[in-house]
């Protein structure tokens, strides 16, 4: 399969990682689709303003029709009606930014999954080609990488190679460096990652940390 990385970028889900990432795609010249529950709403009308000329919004129905890579960033306890939403996805690539969070009144609600979010998604959507990615990044930093004191890693997981290309080629035009730490199976460690930044965070510290893997020598 081909790794080029094609113009029209979806992204699903309107909210803080989806903003951040649309905003950043269409400084990088992508066209952005955002795939929303309410595409019409003036909220999601005045994100694609905010976006640029190039964003649309399409139903969860629809988008998928439009492009072939999508990025998934929606709260978890609604990924798996979101997912049915859009239906077949058999062929497209899904960056997959879950982080199998709930939390209520400051207590976290999800209970043990299975296996991890990006490899219970790839069952939702058994033809899909998921690649793990942006789960261990905060949105502020999704949207302005030079918030971050230097460079940032995104881990990369997944099972199919060329998909992991596109999913590089996307991290590195929007100002991160990529690392791919396997199969999708190791999206389970980078949803622990994910945690722990979220733990960090939740403690308002000043000194908060964003992921950067620098290479060893041999
Ligand atoms: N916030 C972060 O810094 C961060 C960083 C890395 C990863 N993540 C992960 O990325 C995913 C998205 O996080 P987020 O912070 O962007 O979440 P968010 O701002 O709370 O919302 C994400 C979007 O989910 C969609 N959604 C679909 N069904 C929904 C429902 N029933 N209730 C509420 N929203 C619904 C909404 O888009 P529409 O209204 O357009 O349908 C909403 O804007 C989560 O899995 C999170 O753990 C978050």
């Amino acid at each position: 399969m081909s790794a080029q990385v094609s113009a029209k970028i979806g992204v699903v889900g309107t909210g803080k990682v989806g903003a951040a990432l649309g905003v950043n795609l269409a400084k990088a010249g992508f066209s952005v689709l955002y795939l929303s529950r309410t595409p019409d709403s003036e909220t999601v009308q005045d994100l694609c303003r905010r976006t640029g000329p190039s964003a649309s919004a399409a139903s969860l129905a629809e988008g998928p029709g439009q492009t072939d890579i999508l990025f998934f960033a929606v709260v978890w306890r609604a990924a798996q009606e979101t997912i049915a939403a859009m239906g077949d996805l058999t062929g497209k690539i899904l960056l997959d930014a879950s982080n199998p969070v709930i939390y209520v009144n400051g207590a976290e609600t999800v209970g043990r999954l299975p296996s991890s979010a990006g490899e219970v998604i790839q069952s939702w959507a058994p033809g899909a080609r998921v690649v793990k990615a942006f789960n261990t990044l905060n949105a502020k930093v999704i949207a302005n990488p030079a918030l971050s004191a230097g460079p940032v890693t995104i881990p990369i997981a997944g099972d199919d190679g060329a998909a992991k290309e596109t999913a590089r080629r996307l991290i590195e035009a929007i100002g991160f460096e990529a690392y791919d730490v396997g199969p999708l199976a190791n999206s389970a460690t980078l949803e622990s990652m994910g945690k722990m930044l979220i733990s960090v965070l939740l403690q308002d510290r000043p000194d908060a940390f964003d992921y950067c893997l620098r290479p060893r020598a041999k």
